[in-house]
Formats: structure tokens, sequence, C-alpha cells
């Protein structure tokens, strides 16, 4: 039988050994060891920030130099800087507007780790997660300069399939990687990661990403 998930597994000990606010910021470290997403002096958009884990990997490898911006609907506690964090909703109709207007971008990586508050209704949640994912992407074709990259939590199963046709169509490269950290708490979830967006490929519909039209869909939660 497999072991049941410890939440206070290995990476738990290992996150709180080295001040870092969450075990997932392994699952980015793993990421950026085996595919540079982050460049020092990097602009970095991490979606569903909080409470703060991945924006520490990101900004410890943007450097002084670089720029990371974390968006939650929760609030973060201040992390020092490169880093920044803001309350927002990532479907929120304005969030698109002031990322142009406050938020630095462009941006050359943007990262979603995005995740509703489960139901425990299994097809509701994989639904939910699918909508973040995909609000995501086509924030990400919206804001990242040419050359950039997109990191995106999915869950396997629904309509994973056609979310990675999808982002293919988007990006030059895309893979399909299983950190450790995923691995370790049993979870069916798999990061995208994807590189260089081609010029010309429109937002998928869904979401409005204009910043002018009506609300979004689902907030995850
Ligand atoms: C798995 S946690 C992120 C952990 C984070 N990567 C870290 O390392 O600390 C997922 C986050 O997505 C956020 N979230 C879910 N729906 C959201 C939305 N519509 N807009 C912004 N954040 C959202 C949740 O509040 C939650 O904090």
């Amino acid at each position: 039988m497999p072991k049941p998930y410890n939440p206070r597994d290995r990476f738990y000990e290992k996150a709180r050994k080295e001040g870092l606010r969450a075990r997932s910021a392994f699952k980015l470290e793993e990421i950026q060891k085996r595919f540079r997403v982050l460049r020092p002096g990097g602009r970095v958009l991490d979606l569903g920030a909080a409470p703060g884990g991945w924006c520490q990997i990101a900004a410890r490898e943007v450097g002084a130099r670089g720029f990371v911006l974390g968006v939650d609907l929760e609030p973060i506690a201040p992390l020092p800087p490169p880093s920044q964090t803001w309350v927002a909703d990532a479907f929120s109709t304005e969030l698109l507007l002031r990322l142009r207007s406050e938020g630095r971008a462009p941006y050359d990586a943007v990262l979603s780790d995005l995740a509703p508050k489960t139901s425990g209704i299994h097809g509701v949640d994989e639904a939910r997660s699918l909508d973040l994912a995909g609000r995501a992407l086509a924030l990400s074709l919206e804001v990242l300069k040419p050359g950039g990259s997109f990191v995106v939590k999915v869950f396997m199963g629904g309509d994973f399939d056609a979310f990675l046709r999808t982002c293919r169509r988007a990006f030059r490269q895309v893979r399909v990687v299983r950190p450790e950290a995923s691995v370790a708490r049993g979870s069916k979830e798999v990061y995208l990661v994807c590189q260089e967006p081609r010029r010309g490929v429109d937002p998928p519909a869904g979401p409005d990403t204009s910043g002018a039209a009506s609300e979004g869909p689902g907030r995850g939660s």
C-alpha cells in the first residue's frame, strides 16, 4: 500500500531549516535547476504566491537587480526587496492594466502555483484548477517578453490534454514536469514549463484579459 501523505515530510523539515515559507519552494527550485527559467536581473510575476515560498526562490535567482511580484487573494507577510506583493484576484479585470501601469510588466517569467480551495468534489476541483491555469496562461501571453518562460501547475485528468495542446500552440517548447516534492505528496499535480511564446498567438478564449470587460468566472475558492 502507498505510504499516506505526511505533511511534515522531509521537504517540510528542509523548508523550515532553510527559512523557506512553504515546502512548495522546492518544486520551483527543482524546475529552476533543470530548466533555468529565472535569470539574474529578470522580472518575475508569481501568481498564487502566498505564503511566499516561490517568491523567495525567485528573488534569490534574480538577485538585487531583478524584480519579483507575488500576487494572491491572501495577504503575504512582507518580503524583502526585490520582492513586492499585491493582494489581488488573478481573475480581476483590472489586474492586467495594473501589471502594466504599476507592476513593471513585461516579465521574463510568469509563474503560476495557483490552486483553488478544495471542495472535496473531484470534478469540481479539477475544473477550478484548470480555470486558474487557463487564466494564468492568458495573462502570461499578455505580459511575457519574447523568449520568456511560463511555469504553471495543472492537475492530471479531465481536460489536461486539451490544456497541454493549447500551451503547445502558444509556446515553442513545453515540458511536463513532476517535481520530487509533488511525488512525495502523492499529488496528481504536474507543472508545465513553457518557453518562448510564439508570436501572434492570441490568448485562449475564456476569462477576459483585456482589463476592460466584465469579471471572469471562478475565484478559485
Ligand atoms: C499552493 S498555494 C501557493 C504556494 C506558493 N507557491 C508558495 O510557494 O508559497 C496556492 C495559492 O493560490 C491562491 N489563489 C487561488 N485562487 C486565486 C485567485 N483567483 N487569485 C489569486 N490567488 C489565488 C491561494 O490563495 C493560494 O495561496
